[in-house]
């Protein structure tokens, strides 16, 4: 990318973002400046990566790069973006991974390149699929190193602004719908089992990776996973159809919540950002 890139937010998802796009090569060090609230939480990634500095305010981060990413809690993006932007060039390119928070109501108080940008913890695995969208002012350059830089760590997914609350529900959510819904089926083997906790748990694990791996590296269709395990029926037929009864009303509730809760956080957000 242009010039230094900063990253403001050095917690759950900015630690694996930029610690990911330093992994696999999208930036090196000695372009990347990082500012966050909790400066001590930073000690162990500097030491790994000496070369990369570390700003003790956010408007000094914005002096020196072009490119900002603002890894802060959705409520606090609004705060910083107003912090630092006297301190940004004219051309600076802003992007922000807050699925909540629209593109309009973010050019309220930035007139310039935005990009949204929704990562997953899955990304620090490079299997991930990013969302992306950008407003008019990003020119074809900017966005374009952008996407080649999260491409070296996910698949990019260039989505319609109105797409990204399911979109983020079914990349970025998901990570925490799986590793709940396995949480249950774990928890209900080792109830009806000897099994001690962690031995169930090292089976699922295990059987969850070679599963993914048959799905997406040898593309085996769901319906068609389901027919190979569940031969003549039998006993998995049996308890495929348990799931085929009950899950889709649990999954119609799922989205129904995530989106009463997204349409929730948006009204928070245009109040915050005014009309
Ligand atoms: N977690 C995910 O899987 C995920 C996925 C996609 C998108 N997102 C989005 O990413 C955003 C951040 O989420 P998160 O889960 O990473 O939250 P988080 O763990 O709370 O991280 C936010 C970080 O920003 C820092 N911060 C807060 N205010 C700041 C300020 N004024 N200046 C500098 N640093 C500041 C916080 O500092 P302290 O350490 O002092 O609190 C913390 O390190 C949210 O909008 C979320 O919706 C998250």
């Amino acid at each position: 990318m242009e010039g230094k890139v900063g990253f403001i937010g050095f917690g759950s998802m900015g630690g694996v973002l930029l610690r990911s796009l330093l992994r696999y090569g999208s930036l090196i060090e000695q372009e990347v400046i990082v500012s966050t609230r909790s400066r001590e939480k930073l000690s162990g990634f500097i030491s790994k990566y000496p070369g990369l500095e570390v700003m003790q305010s956010n408007t000094e981060l914005a002096e020196r790069c072009h490119t900002v990413f603002i890894c802060v809690g959705t409520n606090e993006v609004k705060g910083v973006i107003e912090e630092i932007n006297p301190s940004l060039a004219e051309d600076a390119h802003l992007v922000y991974i807050s699925g909540g928070l629209t593109i309009s109501n973010v050019a309220k108080i930035y007139d310039g390149k935005i990009s949204k940008v929704i990562p997953s913890l899955t990304c620090g695995t490079r299997n991930c699929v990013i969302l992306v969208h950008h407003n008019e002012k990003v020119t074809e350059d900017n966005s374009m190193r952008l996407e080649r830089c999260l491409s070296k760590i996910g698949t990019v997914k260039i989505i319609a602004e109105d797409q990204f609350e399911i979109g983020a529900d079914i990349t970025s959510c998901a990570p925490a719908f799986m590793a709940a819904m396995m949480k249950h089926f774990t928890a209900a083997a080792v109830k009806n089992s000897v099994f001690s906790e962690e031995e169930a748990l090292a089976m699922v694990r295990t059987t969850m990776l070679g599963t993914a791996t048959l799905l997406s590296k040898r593309k085996i269709p769901f319906d068609s996973l389901i027919d190979r395990v569940a031969t003549n029926g039998g006993i998995t037929g049996d308890g495929v159809n348990v799931l085929d009864e009950k899950l889709p009303a649990v999954f119609d509730e799922l989205f129904a919540v995530t989106l009463a809760k997204n349409d929730a956080v948006k009204a928070g957000m245009d109040e915050q950002y005014g009309s």
